[in-house]
């Protein structure tokens, strides 16, 4: 089965393509290399000893997208490709708006037209916002987003519902929690433009050196040690829900379907606990300074994970201590970071 995989040089989209091809599927792949780079598909033919068919190009082309499902016989679709970073979204709206909502309707026409009705989508937990009780589960609200990128990920579900509700469509939305870590052979891993927004990127860019020191944003926190907590989930976990997710959608007997899946480990862990977690793996202190809080930063959010066990058949199965051994191993040999 030929799948579809929207940004598929990107850091998740890179590992679902390698977890694809492992349980049987053919990737092939578009990326406008926007923010990533051509040799990550030599490196991806590297470990899974094959290079996948790729398009260079951009989703809100149409004619290239008709042309894509023309040559290829594709069965299904995985859409990664989208702008993510929070700050910039909030200085450049329109420059998201257009591009991560846009993308998604020219995909789905370009579906409808061509017969192809499976799609999983990537979504965020930031749909939730700080939600009241944790962990959260899939039926907790949606609350106002608190960046044009977090509107467009729940303007993109919205889009979805809406669509799957009149037309023989069936997808899933997965809600992801916090993605760290790299394949294990240190072949593909995080590769952020320029200074990363994230933190374990960031540590392990501290640790090689790359940056002098980690800020952590808040130390007065209402949790044990005062500082934020996330779900962090192995990027090859994360990709393994695609497969279970698209597998899912393949022998699901309606013909219509929407539904959304938080991808997490159900643990919450604080940013004090990541840096220790680092400190020991790699025998090396980390220098970080406390400062104030980040405008946007909820206080803790970890997720309920039983309906993607219960429905997806799928559960993280990789330790905080591997994903972080991962990225630092990743971190060491990495190509330096692009756009400073
Ligand atoms: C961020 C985005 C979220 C997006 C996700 C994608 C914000 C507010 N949220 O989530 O919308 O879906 O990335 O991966 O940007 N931290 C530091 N110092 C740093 C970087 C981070 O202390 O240099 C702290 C943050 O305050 C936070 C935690 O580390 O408590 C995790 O931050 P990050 O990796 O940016 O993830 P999120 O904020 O959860």
């Amino acid at each position: 089965m030929n799948i579809l995989i929207t940004g598929g040089l990107g850091f998740i989209g890179s590992h679902t393509a390698v977890a694809l091809t492992e349980a049987g599927y053919k990737p092939i792949i578009i990326d406008n290399l926007n923010n990533s780079d051509i040799k990550v598909l030599d490196k991806i033919a590297e470990i899974i000893a094959f290079k996948p068919v790729f398009y260079q190009g951009d989703c809100l082309d149409k004619i290239l997208m008709l042309r894509i499902f023309d040559e290829q016989k594709i069965d299904g679709v995985i859409h990664f490709a989208a702008y993510k970073a929070v700050g910039e979204s909030v200085q450049l709206p329109l420059k998201y708006y257009q591009n991560n909502i846009q993308s998604l309707c020219i995909l789905l026409e370009v579906m409808q037209e061509k017969g192809v009705n499976n799609l999983v989508f990537s979504s965020s937990c930031t749909v939730y916002g700080q939600p009241t009780s944790l962990p959260v589960d899939e039926n907790a609200p949606s609350l106002p987003a608190n960046s044009p990128y977090g509107n467009t990920k729940q303007i993109c579900e919205e889009i979805l519902r809406d669509f799957s509700a009149v037309n023989p469509f069936k997808t899933i939305a997965l809600r992801y929690f916090n993605p760290i870590g790299a394949h294990p052979s240190s072949l593909i891993g995080e590769l952020p433009l320029g200074i990363p927004n994230n933190l374990v990127p960031f540590i392990t860019q501290t640790m090689v050196k790359i940056r002098e020191k980690l800020l952590v944003f808040g130390d007065d926190y209402p949790t044990p040690d005062g500082t934020c907590i996330r779900d962090y989930i192995h990027v090859c976990d994360l990709a393994e829900a695609h497969v279970a997710a698209l597998f899912y959608l393949q022998k699901h007997e309606n013909t219509s379907l929407f539904d959304t899946f938080n991808i997490g480990t159900g643990n919450g862990n604080s940013v004090l606990e990541i840096i220790k977690t680092l400190e020991e793996i790699a025998n090396q202190k980390i220098d970080y300074q406390v400062v104030s809080r980040r405008s946007g930063d909820i206080t803790a959010v970890y997720a309920a994970t039983e309906k993607a066990s219960k429905i997806l058949h799928w559960n993280a199965k990789r330790t905080l201590k591997q994903a972080l051994t991962d990225a630092y191993n990743w971190q060491k040999t990495a190509p330096s970071p692009k756009g400073e």
